[in-house]
Formats: C-alpha cells, structure tokens, sequence
C-alpha cells in the first residue's frame, strides 16, 4: 500500500525543512495585496442563519481545555449549540484595519499562519433541533449554513470510517479541510504542514467548546479520503478532508444513505490557481483507499517512556475562573513580548492542563508529541533547557544556561521567540510514529501536536499571558536539545511570555 512507503514523509518533511529545504525556493515573496478570501463562497445555495449567543455559561477555560472528549456527558447538540461550537472555533471574534493593499482584516477564533484561514468546517448531521439532516458548509463571514445536501448521509461517513464505533453512533459530524492554495501562496509546499497545525488550533478550541457543552467528541483521521472528498464535493486538486470530529453518541441505529450523486454547486474557493505539486504529492502517499486499508490501519499509538532524571516537580496549578468564551474572544497572537518573567505556577498550570491528552482513533486520552522547553524568564526556576516528563509530572532540566538568543534563532531568528519567557517545542520521534501508521502517521503527528499547541494559546491567555505560534529551524532544534532529542523532529513551536504593554 502506498501510505506504507514512507520515503514519501521524509522526501516531503525533508524538503521543506527552513533553511534550506530544498522544496522551498528562497526568493519566493507574498505580497499581501495577493491574499486570498480566507472563506469559501457558495453561490446560489440555499443557506441557514445561525443563531448566536456569545455569552459565557460559566465554565472556566482551565476545566475546559483539560476535560478530554470522553470525560463529557452525552447531551445531543442543537442548532444554537451547534451555532456556538462552529463560532468558538473558527468565527470572526475581531476585525483590525491595516494600511491600504491590506485594509481590514477579519482574525477568527484560533490563530492560524499568516491569518490566511485555509481550514473550511463542514457539518454531516440527522435531524437535530432547529437544522434538518443533511451536509452543510460554515460561513463564517455571514454566520450561516451552506446547504451542499439535504438528507441523512451519516452512513457515508460510517462507511468512510469502515465502521469506527464512536462514528456509528454520532449524530453531527465536523469535517475540517484544508484549501492548499490559500496558504500555499505564501508558504509555497510547506503548506501541508500548516494544514495540521491551523486545523489543531482550530480543534483545541473546538475540544474546548464542546466539552463545555457536554457534548463528546473524538478525533477520527482513518477514512477514505475519497469518499469524504465526494460527499462534500470538493475540487479533489485543490481541497482536502484532513479530520473528522463526530460528536454525541445517540445510540441509534443510523439509516442507509440516499444515493450520493457529484455535488454540482458553485462555489468561490480561492481568487488564484496556484499549484504546489509537491502538497498534492505528499497528500496522496498518506491517503487510504479502502475501507479494509482504514480498518487495518486504525490502531493507538502509546508515548514513548523516557526515564527522566534530576527532576523538577510542577506547582500546584493556579486557580482562574475566566470563562472560555472570553478567553476565546480576547486571544490573538501577542506580536511583541516583554523581556518580564512568567512565573513557575504559571509554567506549570500550562503543562498541566494542556497536557491531559485526547480521545482519537490514533490515540487514547494521551498525546504523542514530547515537550522541550527554552526558558527565558521564569521566576522560580533556573533558565536553561528542560524536558517535560509528563508521567511524572516533572521537569528535567537538560542544560543550564541563558539561552535566549538560540531560542531567537531557533524561531527562524525573529524576536517574538528571542523576547519571550519560554519557547516550548512539540517533537516527536517521527520514524517510530510512520513505521505505525505510514505516511498517514505524518498527518497524525502534525495534528496531535497542533492541537497541544492550541490549548497552550487558550490556557496561556486565560491566565492573562500572551502567545504565539512560530515557525522554526527544524534541525537547528533538534540539534539543540539533543542528544535527548537525537531521533526527533519538531512538529510545532509556541513562544509564550508577558506582553508588552502598549505605551
Ligand atoms: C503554527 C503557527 C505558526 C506561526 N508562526 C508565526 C511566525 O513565525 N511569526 C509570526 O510573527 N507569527 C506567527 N504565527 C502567528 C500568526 O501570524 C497569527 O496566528 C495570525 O496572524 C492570526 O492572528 P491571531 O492569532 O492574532 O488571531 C503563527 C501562528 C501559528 C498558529
């Protein structure tokens, strides 16, 4: 089978490596001017408003985020629900004006690279309160629901899954894709990577918001592509299904599908042909064709156990009563931090609740990535470079030392990672996670990782803090944490710190 060929990653995850990847050409430029309408248009659908009601119910950001999808009661979603989950992950939560090409630009609810917003949320769902069954697209910029179908096609998504159990029973399914051009025009092939990352924000939040909502969810990547890819009428060249998230278990026997005829509407996906066949390349090699290749492939992955030494336990986590929503409202990338330290029951409160893992068909209420931490600035504990032990709750410090200016050059030399308190990588022994699940382990570990990452951003925010995502010099990091980290490639890179007050 293809997806087992795993010369596909290396040669893709290789290639777009910064500096010199050689899929990546140096002298390529974005001129914002170019950017692309970060949402897709359908023309003449029907389509449902969404009702919308932003204020908080009351639960904290820190419970959300560290409540995992099978912690939740089961509580069937309806449309107002429905409403909030969609807007919580992926709304418009802020508009700023920039200087003409630029003009104004609307940010969403998670962050994404180069506010470029190249994820599209679609909805496959029965009859729930308020929205009959069928396949819908989210519109972010009108808050409404674009029809694509109308009846129950729960069973081709059942199919797609080759019978998953939590899909069997769920009665409204997320499916996230990725439109590569949109992001492809700035960050040429290593778009692909970007697809993982901007969709694991996008699901932390999402994650987040259900769990308040008491709605069980789990993250599903075994499907065949295809299948979802005609469901949902995508230009298969140009969009990708990349996760499916169904939520609340009914416990009812779902109903044959109706024929799924090609989905004939038109729709605006990007203003630019652009193509980056090396994205398309990588795509294919990590798709399952059949429903016996999802079966065979579908397995969970355990942590590799690392016995740490000379360990640090964690503080007691710090108390925040902030409600989610707020904290969801009030994010947004810092773009200069202060030179201030965080302090260590800072630190710890965000290891420990964005660490409690997640429910997936890849994984069981845990999480692949491992943590290296740069500290910059922490009261209360020593700067250097520390590994997070998770299983013991502990850090581990690697070297002793200032080491602020690697951590700027480990951020591709910016000054968000240099300024910073802590820059705090996500790596995975990659090799280990494609011998398990081929080139589809590379969308897994993209993914988990992301979505750590996402809940860094919220709980970060929550405790008033600020927080970005970077982009990273791959083996430069690598080469700096190990030997620890000798065999481990970076998935994804958070700097988090004071934010400079604006005078
Ligand atoms: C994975 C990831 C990587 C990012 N990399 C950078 C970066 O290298 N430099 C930077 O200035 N911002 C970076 N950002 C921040 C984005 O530019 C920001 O999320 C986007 O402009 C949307 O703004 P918002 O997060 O304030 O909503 C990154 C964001 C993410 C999610």
């Amino acid at each position: 089978m293809k997806n087992y060929e795993i010369d596909a990653t290396w040669h893709y995850h290789n290639g777009t490596k910064h500096p010199n990847g050689m899929l990546l050409n140096r002298f390529h430029v974005f001129h914002p001017s170019h950017r692309p309408t970060p949402y897709k248009i359908y023309k003449n659908t029907p389509s449902i408003s969404l009702p919308l009601d932003k204020n908080p119910i009351g639960i904290s950001t820190l419970d959300a985020v560290s409540t995992t999808g099978s912690d939740t009661n089961n509580t069937v979603p309806n449309i107002e629900t429905l409403s909030r989950v969609l807007y919580f992950s992926s709304g418009i939560t802020k508009k700023i004006k920039f200087p003409e090409p630029l003009g104004e630009v609307d940010f969403r609810a998670a962050s994404c690279t180069g506010a470029l917003y190249h994820i599209e949320i679609y909805i496959v769902c029965s009859d729930i309160s308020g929205l009959d069954a069928g396949v819908y697209h989210f519109d972010p910029k009108q808050m409404k629901l674009d029809t694509v179908r109308l009846g129950d096609f729960r069973r081709s998504i059942i199919d797609a899954t080759a019978n998953e159990p939590f899909v069997k029973q769920s009665q409204v399914m997320l499916i996230f894709t990725d439109v590569f051009s949109r992001n492809s025009i700035k960050y040429q092939s290593r778009e692909y990577r970007h697809a993982f990352w901007d969709c694991g924000t996008i699901l932390a939040n999402t994650l987040a918001i259900t769990s308040i909502h008491n709605v069980p969810s789990k993250i599903i990547l075994g499907f065949v592509d295809s299948q979802i890819t005609q469901l949902l009428g995508l230009d298969i060249k140009e969009e990708a299904p990349i996760a499916i998230l169904p939520l609340y278990t009914s416990g009812q026997e779902t109903p044959l599908c109706p024929p799924v005829p090609d989905v004939n509407l038109e729709a605006v996906a990007s203003d630019y042909e652009i193509e980056y066949p090396e994205i398309n390349a990588m795509h294919e090699a990590s798709c399952l064709t059949s429903e016996a290749d999802v079966s065979a492939w579908r397995h969970h992955i355990t942590r590799e156990l690392k016995e740490p030494t000379k360990m640090i336990p964690l503080a007691t986590s710090i108390k925040s009563e902030e409600p989610l929503e707020k904290t969801i409202i009030k994010r947004g990338s810092t773009r200069k931090f202060s030179l201030e330290s965080i302090t260590f029951e800072e630190l710890s409160t965000i290891l420990n609740k964005t660490t409690s893992g997640i429910d997936s068909d890849f994984i069981s209420q845990d999480m692949i990535s491992d943590i290296y931490i740069i500290v910059n600035a922490v009261d209360g504990l020593e700067s250097g470079s520390y590994y997070y032990a998770k299983e013991k709750n502990s850090l581990e410090q690697l070297r002793k030392g200032s080491f602020r200016n690697a951590s700027g050059n480990l951020g591709l030399d910016q000054d968000l990672p240099y300024d910073t308190s802590i820059t705090v990588f996500l790596m995975v022994n990659l090799d280990r996670v494609l011998k398990q699940f081929g080139n589809r382990g590379y969308r897994v570990a993209q993914l988990d990782a992301a979505i750590t990452g996402g809940k860094m951003y919220l709980v970060s925010y929550a405790l008033g803090l600020g927080a970005t995502g970077l982009t990273f010099y791959d083996d430069i990091v690598t080469n700096f944490f190990s030997p620890h980290a000798e065999n481990k490639e970076t998935m994804f890179l958070i700097a988090i710190g004071k934010k400079e007050k604006s005078t």
